[in-house]
């Protein structure tokens, strides 16, 4: 495993007095962070008894079950889609993730379930979230109808806080098997509680790596984690806005939609901490290389310079050459004896440098390799990063009102009591 953050041509930003003030400020916000008793999520990666509480959850399961619909929202969702995306050769078992109310994709789901074969995980922290609930309900509703209501129950997997909420309530009543989510872990930064962990151990993957990755990033990775989270800071004091996710690996682009949801939510805040309006955090965007280069890179480079850009470059990537087929051609022969790797590489530094030469921040997360252990690394150095970047705002990263002012807007409407 292996991770470098290059700052390539932003020497000039990382050498002056201003930032290595910040890093040290950064540094002392990282002990913090991880000495606070509150704040969870840092003491996950030394934490295996979660993958204990999983393994059991995975035996009670009656035996041939094939495909795992995870039924959640937000953070109790996303994390799930990341790993799954991004480790798809150590997948052996389906897992589905139904993180939308969106009654053409559920009509579909349903139609190609088979029940017998299905288990469901309901994921929600607050055991109260609609879409969760709602999910839970239509998903149950099929299982219940074609196997009866002991076998449903048989094949559900609750997943939630471990002492209040309306889930914690049902899983109790009913007996069913569930797993907790920590009271200091919120959603966003739950990938490595049970919420992220049972369905990849579903799946097929072995998450000890994953763990392993993220407690050798705590342990080696402050820098990165200290130096993304004030260039961060600086950039959104210049009002560069707009942070874009480049990832030249297919399988990342989930990680990119899980990254970018964990600084949205954590960042985006009205008020900070004084209760002073601020409105601070940057708007992200997931482009994943080379497709996106033919579909944003022209605005990225030429249009609005609001942006800072972040590539995620996989050094060892499979020996898959460019076969010699049609070289009597000229537009062909510049690939003779290239692999698909070289050419992704070049393509990658090739954009990064026509970036730079339009004077636009880039920075490039060089990864050894895109597997489990380099991805549990990003996870937490990702969650590190947000959480100390929002110290240096002052705000509190780990709450969400916006988002829950809309869940209470959308619940009254739904008893009738909204415009
Ligand atoms: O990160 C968060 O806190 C949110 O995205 C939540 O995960 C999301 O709103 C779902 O909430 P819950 O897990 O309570 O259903």
């Amino acid at each position: 495993m292996g991770i470098s953050l290059n700052m390539r041509k932003m020497s000039y930003l990382t050498e002056s007095t201003t930032y290595q003030e910040l890093v040290r400020k950064g540094e002392a916000f990282f002990k913090r962070v991880c000495e606070d008793a509150e704040i969870g999520f840092t003491d996950l990666p030394e934490n295996l008894v979660y993958v204990d509480r999983c393994d059991e959850a995975l035996n009670s399961l009656p035996k041939g079950v094939e495909t795992l619909y995870v039924l959640g929202i937000g953070g109790s969702a996303l994390g799930t889609s990341m790993l799954i995306n991004a480790l798809p050769d150590s997948c052996s078992r389906r897992v589905v993730v139904v993180d939308n109310v969106d009654s053409d994709t559920i009509e579909r789901l349903l139609g190609q379930m088979n029940p017998e074969k299905s288990v469901l995980n309901v994921i929600s922290k607050s055991g109260s979230t609609v879409e969760a609930l709602s999910l839970f309900s239509v998903f149950f509703a099929r299982l219940d109808e074609e196997l009866g209501r002991k076998e449903a129950f048989r094949r559900v997997v609750v997943t939630t806080d471990a002492e209040k909420g309306t889930l914690r309530q049902l899983a109790e009543e009913e007996n069913l098997i569930s797993l907790s989510v920590p009271g200091n872990v919120g959603g966003r930064f739950s990938v490595l509680t049970p919420v992220g962990l049972f369905p990849a151990m579903f799946a097929g993957i072995d998450v000890v790596p994953l763990l392993l990755g993220a407690k050798r990033e705590k342990r080696e990775g402050v820098s990165r984690a200290v130096g993304g989270a004030v260039v961060d800071y600086l950039f959104q004091e210049q009002a560069r806005n707009i942070k874009v996710l480049f990832p030249y690996c297919d399988r990342l682009k989930t990680f990119g939609d899980w990254y970018l949801q964990l600084f949205a939510e954590s960042l985006g805040k009205l008020k900070n901490r004084r209760g002073m309006v601020v409105r601070s955090g940057q708007t992200g965007v997931v482009a994943v290389g080379v497709t996106d280069q033919h579909s944003q890179l022209q605005l990225y480079k030429d249009g609005p310079g609001d942006k800072s850009f972040f590539f995620f470059t996989v050094k060892n990537q499979p020996d898959v050459s460019v076969p010699p087929m049609f070289n009597q051609y000229l537009s062909f022969q510049v690939l003779e004896g290239k692999t698909f790797a070289q050419l992704m590489e070049a393509e990658a530094e090739g954009t990064m440098q026509s970036l730079e030469r339009n004077s636009l921040p880039v920075f490039q997360y060089e990864l050894d390799n895109a597997d489990s252990e380099t991805l549990g690394a990003l996870i937490f150095m990702f969650e590190m990063q947000t959480a100390i970047t929002g110290y240096m705002m002052n705000i509190n990263p780990f709450d969400q009102p916006g988002v829950e002012d809309g869940k209470q807007i959308a619940r009254k409407l739904l008893e009738g009591k909204g415009k």
